[in-house]
């Protein structure tokens, strides 16, 4: 691994699997393997891996992510430094790639999902999980509130880091929702769905398409 380094990950990467599982009341794990479950067999791509918290119930993996504090601490075996938006791995060379939590934090959505439609076998598909905010304004008003007080207080008190854990709180702002961000890309949103408090979490499904038979 090289020295590649975040500020933000790098500086919260020892608590970050407790304040997930605090923030998240013991649910991120649920919410990642909804996604699991619509990934085929194979080797799976973990994009910003992050820690290595999701179960692969047995896939092959290789984790990614730029971050090498977060990576030293990932079980996986197969872990290479790198960013979604250069993914370093040949064209069609794997059978699914899995993404949690991280699509806020690329520097470009549009790069990655190219790269992702690169890497991915014909016929395969990638399943991105994150967070957004809810979809009714009124909804969105209470969770921005709620985010704004709630995520900076258990940043400080549980890793010392309110600055990093504001980010987050900005972060849920800086995309459109995934009803509409992931359109007008090779890969293909088959479905998305909702999960948690307010339906802030979400899922899509993206499929490669298969090569069209010769006629
Ligand atoms: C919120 S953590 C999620 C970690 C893990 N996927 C999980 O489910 O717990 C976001 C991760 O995305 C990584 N990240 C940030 N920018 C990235 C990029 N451009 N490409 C890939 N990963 C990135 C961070 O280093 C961090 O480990």
């Amino acid at each position: 691994m090289s020295e590649v380094s975040d500020p933000i990950f790098a500086r919260i990467a020892a608590r970050y699997d407790l304040i997930n599982r605090i923030l998240s009341l013991g649910q991120e794990k649920r919410w990642r393997s909804r996604g699991i479950e619509m990934l085929g067999r194979g080797t799976v791509l973990d994009l910003g891996c992050g820690t290595g918290a999701t179960d692969f119930e047995g896939r092959v993996v290789v984790g990614l992510d730029p971050v090498i504090e977060m990576l030293a601490m990932s079980p996986v075996r197969d872990r290479v430094v790198g960013t979604g938006e250069a993914l370093p791995f040949q064209d069609a060379s794997l059978d699914a790639v899995f993404s949690g939590f991280v699509f806020r934090n690329l520097s470009s959505i549009d790069e990655t999902l190219a790269e992702v439609d690169r890497v991915l076998k014909p016929g395969s598909s990638a399943v991105v999980v994150d967070l957004a905010r809810p979809r009714s304004g009124v909804l969105r008003m209470v969770h921005r509130l709620g985010t704004a007080v709630l995520l900076p207080l258990v940043g400080l008190l549980f890793a010392g880091a309110p600055r990093e854990y504001w980010y987050l709180h900005r972060s849920l702002d800086s995309l459109p929702p995934p009803e509409t961000l992931y359109l007008g890309h090779a890969l293909i949103p088959e479905h998305i769905w909702r999960m948690g408090p307010f339906g802030f979490v979400y899922g899509v499904w993206l499929r490669k398409p298969d090569i069209e038979p010769k006629t």
